[in-house]
């Protein structure tokens, strides 16, 4: 699939090097984008599962490329917030001026509610909360000129109560907070905020101990984890084709919205 849904559009991804943040910046610059694209590339401790490399980070943007684009890279951690603001200042010199914002990068720790540690709980929400309003930010003082959109990555555990991860799925309860405000208070700028909510998606993002913690644990909470529809997990370009639909001018008048990619998990 290409066309020019976003043609000539500047967008900011995060957490770009691999899984969707990557699938994002191959479907938008398949549909004409230029692209900033960021991601910590490296691993943390507090997560038993590794993060992306530089190597990944280099990989997306030769996939994007291909399409013609601009695309401009950064090794950044998003809860750095004077160095997220640099690096996007940096890119929306280069690219003329920015358009809109996927803040997708995100993290992921597993445990029952009395094992889930203080570090735990200071990493997730600084990292899929305090980063995405570092995102915001660092975007905003390019958007409010022309408006633009932001599109901020929660999950189906942003909707409901998903267990065995508390900090996590607070976190994203915190994303759709989040959103929701600013829509309200950059309405009158025309910048739309907007919100996705991914089902289980297979990425890079796999924490061993899940599985068995539910499955073993607790096979009472099993359900809350099930599909509607008959698929257990949705593909990446799935999500991403939500993204493209509220970055493109085809949702001009959506915002506040709790766009679910969910396979109906959410319904159960
Ligand atoms: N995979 C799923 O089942 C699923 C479901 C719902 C929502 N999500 C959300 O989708 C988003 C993308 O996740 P994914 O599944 O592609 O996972 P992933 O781990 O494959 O990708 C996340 C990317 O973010 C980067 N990253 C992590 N911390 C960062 C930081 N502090 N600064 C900059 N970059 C950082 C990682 O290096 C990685 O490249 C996340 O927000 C995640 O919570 C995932």
């Amino acid at each position: 699939m290409s066309g020019n849904r976003v043609e000539g559009k500047r967008v900011l991804i995060t957490g770009a090097a691999r899984g969707m943040g990557r699938s994002h910046a191959v479907r938008l610059a398949e549909e004409g984008a230029d692209l900033i694209l960021v991601d910590i590339c490296e691993s943390l401790p507090e997560l038993e599962y590794p993060l992306a490399t530089p190597e990944d980070l280099a990989e997306t943007a030769r996939l994007a490329e291909k399409h013609g684009g601009q695309v401009v890279t950064s090794i950044v951690d998003v809860r750095d917030e004077a160095a997220l603001r640099a690096a996007v200042d940096d890119g929306v010199a280069q690219l003329g001026g920015l358009d809109a914002a996927v803040a997708n990068a995100g993290v992921l720790t597993v445990g029952t509610w009395d094992k889930t540690t203080q570090k735990q709980w200071r990493t997730v929400l600084d990292v899929n909360l305090i980063g995405t309003w570092n995102t915001c930010a660092a975007a905003l003082p390019h958007l409010v000129e022309r408006g633009g959109s932001l599109v901020n990555i929660s999950s189906s555990a942003g909707l409901k109560g998903t267990p065995l991860h508390l900090p996590y799925t607070a976190s994203k309860h915190g994303v759709v907070g989040l959103s929701r405000a600013l829509a309200n208070e950059l309405g009158a700028q025309n910048i739309r905020v907007n919100t996705v909510h991914p089902t289980g998606v297979e990425t890079g993002m796999r924490p061993e101990s899940l599985h068995a913690l539910l499955v073993d644990g607790r096979p009472d909470l099993v359900p809350i984890f099930l599909n509607a529809l008959p698929a257990v997990m949705a593909q990446a370009v799935d999500i991403s084709n939500a993204v493209l639909f509220l970055v493109s001018d085809e949702s001009r008048f959506v915002t506040g919205l709790e766009f679910k990619v969910d396979a109906g998990v959410t319904l159960r």
